[in-house]
């Protein structure tokens, strides 16, 4: 019945947007960040200011970044990333907003203009001054040439993942394009996020209030579920592989 219901709201979307957190990629086998076993339960943050003032710091965070790299590099998308792809295509999905940083939605299909990345993307690097993108696959060779952190070649830089960390400025363009998309909503999905982490979870808030109708798709409560229009507490999968017929 949940399903039914979510394809009746696509089908009568012109403006959908759907907006997903770290649970839609569960199923392709990269963790979330706040279940048991997810990525904070095994990893200490590391602090934007930490990473600019100290090289242990910086180290610690290209390790990561690597393991994850490899980890989004061996993930296909799944039956949600497909489902949302295909919405897109068929014109009921206009944006999709995401926080994470796994590449994934393009890779299902969505053009990449389509797509806002509010937390960045964890498949390439850029130069923190004059924000020339650099290769992960150079910076690790970098890295383990010379034991140190690398340089823009530019300008000689601090040059960090793509990613934002906590203590970081959202990303202006993207942020403003985010809520412009929840503003002109007509129908807006929160799809795998805990809605904790903000200034993120304030898109649903501000497209409920600007009048599209919030769906919640989640395992577990989250912190939105009160103001939610319908709350479907399921699989990602389950919810979506009738989608794909
Ligand atoms: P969380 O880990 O906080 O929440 C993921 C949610 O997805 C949880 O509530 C799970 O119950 C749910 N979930 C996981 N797998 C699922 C599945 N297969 N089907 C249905 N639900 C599932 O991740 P986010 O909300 O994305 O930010 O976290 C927000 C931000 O916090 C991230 O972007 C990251 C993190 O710190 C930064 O790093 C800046
Ligand atoms: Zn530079």
């Amino acid at each position: 019945a949940a399903c039914e219901t979510i394809a009746e709201l696509l089908a009568g979307a012109r403006r959908g947007v759907v907006f997903t957190g770290a649970g839609i990629s569960t199923e392709s086998g990269i963790p979330d960040f706040r279940s048991p076993g997810g990525i904070w339960s095994n990893y200490k943050p590391i602090m934007f200011d930490d990473f600019c003032a100290s090289e242990d710091a910086r180290m610690e965070d290209w390790r990561r970044r690597f393991v994850m790299m490899d980890q989004f590099g061996a993930a296909e998308p799944n039956a949600g990333h497909l489902a949302i792809a295909e919405e897109v295509r068929r014109g009921h999905v206009e944006t999709v907003i995401t926080q994470n940083i796994d590449g994934l939605h393009q890779r299902a299909g969505v053009p990449a203009e389509s797509v806002i990345e509010i937390h960045g993307n964890g498949n390439y690097a850029h130069c923190l001054d004059c924000r020339e993108r650099h290769e992960l696959a150079e910076m690790r060779a970098h890295i383990d040439e010379t034991g140190e952190s690398p340089r823009c070649r530019s300008c000689g830089g601090l040059v960090k993942g793509a990613v934002i960390s906590f203590g970081q400025m959202m990303p202006e363009a993207e942020m403003a394009r985010a809520q412009e998309a929840a503003v002109t909503a007509d129908l807006f999905l929160a799809i795998g996020s805990s809605l904790v982490v903000y200034p993120a979870a304030a898109l649903p808030v501000i497209a409920k209030r600007a009048g599209a109708t919030l769906v919640i798709i989640n395992r577990d409560p989250t912190d939105l579920d009160a103001i939610a229009d319908h709350v479907v507490r399921m699989q990602i999968g389950d919810v979506f592989k009738p989608f794909l017929g």
